[in-house]
């Protein structure tokens, strides 16, 4: 397996036992150790109780020094980072300019993502400061593509609904009824990785795919025999849509009022990329008046933790949280 820096370069890392990502940080580390950019004290933000299990399993090979923090990171409370070598963050930590800047005072010389995407990370801050960013390029894609279809099955086959009322002893078998995906159309927005394995996946299920990304692939196109469309003919003709493109400014929020309103009448809306490539409120709306049939989320937005509001006007003030709805990344 592999390890890109963000300024592209590739460090090859071979990687074993069952949590392999968490391995594949400690010896990227230990690799920058021995090249003498000295990464001794990590501290990580944004800590749950399992991340510090498997690190902390995985540091007996190692022995760095290690500090958890709970919160996220930001600019209050960056002064953390003092004494520190190198910086673990995930989604929904904070390095804007301030922060980076901030951790470079503080001595702070890697930034280590444990995701795949890194939007909220700003790298022309970073590469002014002489900090080095590394993330996971690919965390088995696999994973995430069969998840996908997971969420796909379990929306169209009502699986927890009809998981709940057995456990209750009712069934019933009303309103479970679910449609053949065989011969249907889904939307593919962004064909990276993840979603040429979605792909190949929805093609033995029999489904059309109109797909749509910035920089098509059209030799895959000819191979899975998929049509590239835009984003509008997506949106029109697609039964189910599902998102796989990163979060960009272009991308955020390319789920909301207006584009849903080009959509089928039931479409089946699936998220596995960021939460906030869709407008939550604009969602839900769009379930409520049954525009939309269903959805599912692995990362949901709420600008007010456990408080989604059904107005569709965010405050320009409120911060944006990014929740996971389900866990299912394996390796
Ligand atoms: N749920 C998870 O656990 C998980 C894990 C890994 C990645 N992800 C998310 O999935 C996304 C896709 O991952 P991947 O590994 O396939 O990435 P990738 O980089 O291989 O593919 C992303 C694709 O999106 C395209 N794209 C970029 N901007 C676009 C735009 N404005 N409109 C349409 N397409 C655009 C790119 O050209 C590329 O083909 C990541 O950005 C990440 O946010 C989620």
């Amino acid at each position: 397996m592999k390890i890109k820096t963000v300024s592209n370069e590739t460090i090859h890392i071979q990687s074993g036992g069952k949590d392999k990502q968490t391995t594949l940080f400690l010896r990227l580390l230990i690799r920058i150790k021995t090249e003498n950019i000295m990464a001794y004290t990590i501290a990580f933000f944004g800590t749950k109780p399992y991340d510090e299990a498997s690190f902390n399993d995985k540091n007996k090979e190692f022995g760095f020094e290690f500090r958890y923090y709970k919160g996220h990171l930001n600019k209050n409370n960056v002064l953390l980072t003092q004494g520190v070598d190198a910086v673990c963050i995930f989604v929904n930590d904070t390095a804007d300019a301030e922060v980076i800047h901030a951790m470079a005072a503080n001595g702070v010389k890697l930034l280590a993502l444990r995701c795949a995407g890194f939007n909220n990370v700003d790298l022309n801050a970073a590469a002014t400061a002489g900090i080095t960013v590394v993330r996971v390029p690919a965390y088995s894609p696999y994973a995430v593509a069969e998840y996908t279809v997971a969420l796909m099955l379990s929306l169209n086959r009502k699986i927890p609904r009809a998981s709940w009322r057995t456990k209750d002893g009712n069934f019933s078998l009303h309103g479970l009824m679910g449609f053949d995906m065989h011969g249907k159309t889904a939307g593919i927005i962004g064909t990276g990785k993840i979603a040429k394995i979605l792909i190949h996946i929805l093609k033995g299920f029999g489904m059309n795919i109109l797909a749509y990304d910035l920089y098509p692939d059209y030799n895959f196109a000819r191979e899975e025999q998929i049509v590239y469309t835009s984003l509008d003919e997506l949106y029109h003709s697609s039964d189910i849509i599902s998102l796989h493109c990163p979060l960009t400014e272009a991308t955020k929020y390319l789920i909301n009022d207006y584009s849903i309103s080009k959509m089928k009448d039931g479409v089946m809306i699936i998220n596995t990329g960021r939460g906030q490539l869709i407008h939550t409120n604009a969602l839900i709306e769009g379930l409520k008046n049954k525009k939309i049939g269903s959805a599912g989320l692995d990362w949901m937005c709420t600008r007010k933790k456990a408080n989604i509001s059904t107005k569709t006007s965010p405050t320009a003030s409120s911060t944006t949280t990014c929740l996971p709805v389900c866990s299912h990344l394996t390796m």
